[in-house]
């Protein structure tokens, strides 16, 4: 039989340090949230200082990095600050952008910077991470927050952002087969919808439009989850309950992916 002090050490967090990036905002402020109420010691990492700051407001004892993905010195950074800490053993990449641009428009300002920090910045981060964990074979969960855009065409005007979380895929599956022998995991998780400020804001001008705005598409019903619901599908992957899972891509999705 199973005891509640189980399903807390098998879901929880206790003893882990865990690496949240984005967390000034959206999903990744919920995650971070999530982590600190499962017991994890948190380090929120964000470019948005002033929205960062409150969120240790909310959960005391969160501790807060300001650091620019876009940046690899940034990134560098941010871990010698994890490290002084405790070692981690927990990375949630998080932190993105998603400006709409028609196709022919992207330019390459915009392509780069899209990719600095959508797909560089968690590849370096996961090389800072990964370095830290197979230390003394200690081992560690990474989950990167992908997108169902990165498997198939969903939304008109988003293929720039579509490429880049399909590269974030890759280095799940890439990094879950190099670091399996270290004991590190790595799994995405694929959001559909999400209700956030930034997703309820950002087409910037341009119409919603393709396979994920059809009424009726999403098996599950409406167009979005909350950010709870991502929150939670990245907790069963930092914590032990997936101790046997890696290299997956878990998508969240309410079904639309198999729609
Ligand atoms: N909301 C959705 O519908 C949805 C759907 C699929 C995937 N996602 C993914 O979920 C994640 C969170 O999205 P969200 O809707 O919560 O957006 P959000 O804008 O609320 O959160 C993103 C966070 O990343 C931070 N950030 C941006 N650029 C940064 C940089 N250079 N350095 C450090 N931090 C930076 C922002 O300040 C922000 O706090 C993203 O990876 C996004 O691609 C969201």
């Amino acid at each position: 039989m199973t005891h509640m002090a189980d399903v807390a050490s098998i879901f929880g967090l206790h003893g882990k340090v865990a690496l949240v990036t984005g967390a000034a905002t959206g999903i990744g402020r919920e995650i971070a949230r999530l982590f600190h109420d499962a017991g994890a010691t948190v380090i929120g990492a964000d470019l948005n200082e002033a929205a960062l700051a409150s969120l240790s407001e909310e959960r005391p004892g969160v501790h807060l990095v300001a650091f620019d993905q876009s940046d690899p010195a940034s990134i560098a950074a941010l871990f010698e600050q994890v490290d002084a800490i405790g070692p981690i053993d927990v990375l949630v990449n998080c932190a993105a952008i998603y400006p709409f641009r028609k196709f022919e428009e992207v330019d390459t300002a915009l392509l780069d910077k899209m990719l600095a920090i959508n797909l560089r910045g968690p590849f370096q981060c996961i090389q800072h991470a990964v370095r830290r964990m197979k230390v003394d074979g200690r081992g560690g969960s990474i989950v990167n927050i992908s997108s169902v855009n990165s498997m198939r065409a969903c939304i008109y005007d988003n293929v720039h952002y579509g490429v880049g979380k399909a590269g974030v895929n890759n280095l799940t599956l890439s990094i879950a087969l190099e670091y399996g022998e270290h004991n590190i995991r790595v799994n995405s998780v694929l959001p559909g919808g999400v209700a956030t400020d930034h997703a309820a804001a950002e087409a910037d001008g341009y119409p919603l439009r393709g396979p994920f705005t059809q009424p009726g598409r999403i098996p599950l019903g409406g167009t979005s989850c909350e950010p709870c619901d991502i929150a939670r599908a990245c907790l069963f992957l930092a914590s032990d309950a997936s101790r046997y899972v890696t290299g997956q891509l878990l998508a969240v999705d309410g079904g639309f992916l198999v729609s």
